[in-house]
């Protein structure tokens, strides 16, 4: 990335290139670098501001971990009443993770018990070992799109350009052949070429993973039979089903996707959003899974320093008890109704060849003139454009990621205000897009 031109941002890029002597890139996650804005100093409801004093309304909301909006006072005050009172000890168990433990067990029928870690990465090896270990199987299948974190077995096939789509398509390298073929990748709503692996290897797959709704890739959503499709092949091949709820999980309902498909997954892992950005994460499945780790004597190694944390379980709790207490979902669904349709509408008015997607309080805007199942039909997203909307929204004063496929999310500190205005200003930004030739040879 250049650091000669002056784009506006003196402070933050300051603080950037003070970040680029200590951290690799200046980032502490490949991510994040996305340029101006630099740096962040504060953050409040659906607020941010950077280090040079613009505010944005923040649809980007930390990849999904913010749902109530920043800071949000219960929250916080949960965890600093932890802090308060304990920090991390070690051994034996806390109150607070007891407390998650059971509040999970109520909201998601699926997680007879749980485990609890720092980060969804960690949630979904832990996945991988366990089905891994339960069946004695080698393979994991997952969606082209799909991600599930960086370690090494699903670190392959998210974003991939066309001629590494399907194919071997590694995030990394310095991850083990063996790692990256015990992986198989399937197409998203199609059964068959799921289907197809079980008839190839066998008696070999230990499981399934996918998210409900492929947020990594903006918003794929599941055909009807789809998920059902998953649990009657993998009930039938005895292999695990996980739902990968890190995204989806608390996001669309406090029962997960699953409680709005009404799919019930083997195991389901969770993150981000369960404590409104508190470092907090797990697993959750039935009593008979679950008590293959070796906490309960079984086989699959259970270990984490962090793990159970007081105040990523106080932030959970406390999170849990305001979805509950509240019109959260309805709110921000309508929210997310209200922008969905303005953006169509402007769209349609101006004649731009895409699409506009989403679930809930999750918006996106793919840049295909057909409407999207899989992996497959974004090949032909205009990735130029994405980014672009992205960049002049966000240079508007409206985060939003600018970089392909990403998507936004309404937290419950939006207001219909907001939305309009992002409307308002999408409205501008595609207007000057069209006038600057986007779009012109499609
Ligand atoms: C669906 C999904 N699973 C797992 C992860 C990994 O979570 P973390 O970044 O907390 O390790 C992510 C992160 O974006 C994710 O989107």
């Amino acid at each position: 990335m250049s650091t000669s031109t002056d784009d506006g941002h003196p402070r933050g890029r300051a603080l950037w290139e003070r970040a680029r002597q200590v951290i690799p890139g200046g980032v502490n996650s490949a991510t994040r670098l996305i340029g101006r804005p630099y740096a962040f100093t504060r953050a409040e409801g659906a607020y941010l501001w950077d280090a040079d004093g613009n505010r944005y309304v923040d649809y980007h909301a930390a990849f999904g971990a913010i749902l109530l909006g920043h800071r949000d006072p219960a929250v916080d005050a949960a965890a600093a009443a932890a802090t308060a009172q304990i920090d991390l000890v070690g051994l034996g168990v806390t109150e607070h993770e007891v407390r998650m433990a059971e509040t999970l067990r109520e909201v998601l029928p699926s997680a007879e018990m749980t485990i609890s870690c720092m980060s969804g990465s960690e949630a979904t090896a832990q996945a991988a070992r366990l089905a891994r270990g339960v069946t004695g199987r080698r393979y994991l299948v997952k969606v082209q799109g799909g991600f599930h974190g960086w370690h090494d077995p699903f670190a392959r096939n998210v974003i991939s350009p066309p001629e590494r789509a399907y194919r071997l398509d590694p995030l990394s390298s310095g991850i083990l052949p063996d790692s990256l073929s015990g992986t198989l990748i399937a197409e998203y709503n199609d059964l068959e070429s799921v289907e197809t692996f079980f008839h190839a290897f066998p008696e070999q797959i230990a499981a399934i993973i996918v998210e409900p709704i492929p947020h990594n890739v903006g918003a794929l959503l599941p055909e009807p039979g789809y998920l059902e499709g998953l649990r009657a092949i993998t009930e039938r091949e005895g292999a695990v089903l996980i739902f990968d709820e890190v995204i989806t999980g608390f996001r669309h309902a406090l029962g997960g996707y699953q409680q709005i498909a009404g799919v019930t997954p083997d195991l389901t892992t969770f993150g981000k959003a369960m404590a409104n950005g508190y470092p907090v994460a797990g697993l959750g499945g039935s009593r008979a899974l679950m008590e293959n780790f070796s906490s309960a004597g079984g086989s699959v190694l259970l270990a984490g320093t962090y793990n159970g944390h007081p105040v990523g379980a106080a932030a959970a709790l406390a999170t849990i008890d305001r979805l509950r207490d509240t019109d959260h979902y309805p709110r921000v669904r309508r929210l997310g109704d209200l922008m969905r349709a303005g953006l169509a509408e402007v769209i349609s008015e101006l004649g731009i060849p895409a699409q506009v997607v989403g679930e809930g309080s999750v918006f996106v805007v793919y840049f295909v003139p057909e409407p999207v199942r899989g992996y497959r039909d974004l090949l032909g997203n205009d990735d130029d454009a994405y980014r672009e909307f992205h960049r002049r929204m966000t240079d508007s004063g409206f985060l939003m990621l600018p970089m392909s496929l990403k998507r936004n999310h309404i937290s419950g500190a939006h207001t219909e205000d907001d939305v309009t205005r992002t409307i308002d200003a999408a409205r501008t930004v595609l207007t000057d897009m069209c006038a600057d030739g986007f779009f012109s040879g499609r």
